[in-house]
């Protein structure tokens, strides 16, 4: 009787669960009652869609697994076979590999909602540098995950990006023989790729639970990057955010269940359903649509780094075009430092906000470079490749120049006093 007092759980099950391991009490505090900003637009659905594509993808990557061969001489027809003869094959497939996308689509979203609102701001730098490791662990995952159809993609996309690693020094050739398990992307390379494939979404799911964890510490950010400061700037959770996120979800499944079911393939390469041949290069190599602007970032170092006149080089073009791809997003786990204006919002600083949207025009400029060949022309004039070595320039002069600047330099527009006052002056 005296667990009955100490749980609200009016169901006998529940109660004698909760006495003994408090899980539904858990859910209650941090679902149930859990005080959120009553301001919250529609951006704030992306954590809880990239949480139920997570899901979706390892569901539907377990049951692909069951019938997937890593093997190089029976992958591509294991892949096929799944498309034909498997019970929903085809259906499971498509969620997968349109999920992928998906799936991306809605943390680009969640990072450029998080860099609006300042919501890598202290107190959340923690919140903010787990996401990014997350980040850094889809794009793994992706791209070797990419590689298991062993189609014509597949193989050369493994091979132009396990050879950049060739390019660190001393340790560069180690890393790359490791990661093919032998002299050339091969049948150790698959396996061991296949084998990773199944464990990092795991490991991706670890770092989301300690991602919600430190949000729970923090609390959520909102829209106005102000501070809550009580119950009047609140609502719980449950029912007004589950509904609102379950609306949300449900729209962008529309969209999603779109691609899956009207034009699976578009977001693909066709050059995948060709089966990999290691004697035929594809005339063009290209990545998936969510590794295009780092791509570019890649191909834009086309020089080395020396003393000019001389032969003396520090960073040849290859190095450089690896430290800079990595580089672009390894910089967001300094962002917090980076930007230290004491305002959150780009709702409050009209300047940062017109920078930052125009690094978005930037991103989405840089994965259509990424798109083209190297020789490409803009409107059959202007070299791509100088186009792309601007965007370039201007991405890492946003985070190294611009932000340290505004830190310093911008004024900001006055904040409302409370969360609960602004949505009241709303309304009226
Ligand atoms: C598997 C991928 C991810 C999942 C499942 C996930 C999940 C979530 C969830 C459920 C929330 C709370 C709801 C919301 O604010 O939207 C959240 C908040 C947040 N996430 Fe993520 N996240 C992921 C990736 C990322 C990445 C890649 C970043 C940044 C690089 C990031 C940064 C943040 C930040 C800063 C917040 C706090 C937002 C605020 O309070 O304004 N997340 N995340």
């Amino acid at each position: 009787m005296a667990n009955k007092e100490r749980t609200p759980f009016e169901n006998p099950v529940v109660e004698w669960v909760d006495s003994r391991l408090p899980v539904f009490t858990l859910m209650q505090k941090e679902y149930g009652v859990f005080p959120t900003p009553k301001n919250f637009n529609y951006f704030w659905n992306f954590g809880a869609i990239a949480m139920f594509m997570l899901i979706t993808m390892i569901v539907t990557g377990i049951v692909l697994a069951m019938h997937y061969t890593a093997n190089t001489e029976l992958a591509f027809d294991s892949v096929e076979r799944i498309m034909r003869e498997v019970n929903g094959g085809w259906l499971i497939r498509y969620i997968h590999m349109n999920g992928a996308s998906f799936f991306f689509i809605a943390v680009y979203i969640h990072i450029f909602r998080g860099m609006y609102y300042g919501s890598y701001k202290a107190p959340r730098e923690i919140l903010w540098m787990l996401g990014v490791l997350i980040f850094l662990l889809m794009m793994g995952t992706a791209f070797i995950g990419y590689v298991l159809p062993w189609g014509q993609m597949s193989l050369w996309g493994a091979t132009v990006i396990t050879n950049l690693f060739s390019a660190i020094p001393f340790v560069g050739d180690g890393i790359r023989t490791l990661l093919w398990g032998g002299f050339s992307v091969d049948n150790p390379t698959l396996t061991r790729f296949f084998a990773l494939h199944y464990l990092l979404p795991f490991v991706i799911f670890a770092v989301v639970f300690l991602h919600v964890w430190a949000l729970h510490v923090t609390g959520s950010n909102n829209p106005l990057g102000i501070d809550t400061k009580g119950p009047q700037d609140t609502l719980p959770f449950h029912p007004y955010y589950t509904i609102k996120d379950t609306f949300g979800l449900l729209v962008f499944v529309l969209i999603y269940a779109l691609f899956i079911f009207f034009m699976p393939n578009a977001l693909g390469h066709p050059d995948n359903y060709i089966p990999a041949n290691p004697m035929v290069t594809p005339a063009h190599i290209v990545p998936e649509w969510y590794f295009l602007p780092f791509y570019a970032m890649l191909r834009a170092i086309t020089f080395d780094i020396g003393i000019p006149f001389t032969d003396i080089v520090f960073i040849n073009a290859k190095l450089g075009g690896v430290i800079v791809m990595f580089g672009s997003i390894l910089l967001w786990f300094v962002l917090p430092w980076l930007d230290t204006h004491p305002i959150r919002s780009a709702r409050f600083r009209p300047l940062f906000k017109i920078f930052l949207l125009i690094l978005v025009a930037d991103f989405i400029f840089l994965g259509y470079v990424g798109m083209q060949t190297a020789d490409a022309k803009l409107f059959g004039v202007v070299p791509l490749i100088y186009l792309g070595q601007a965007a370039t320039a201007y991405y890492l002069a946003y985070f190294l120049v611009i932000l340290p600047w505004l830190s310093k330099n911008e004024k900001g527009r006055e904040l409302p006093a409370s969360i609960n006052e602004a949505v009241l002056a709303k309304n009226k």
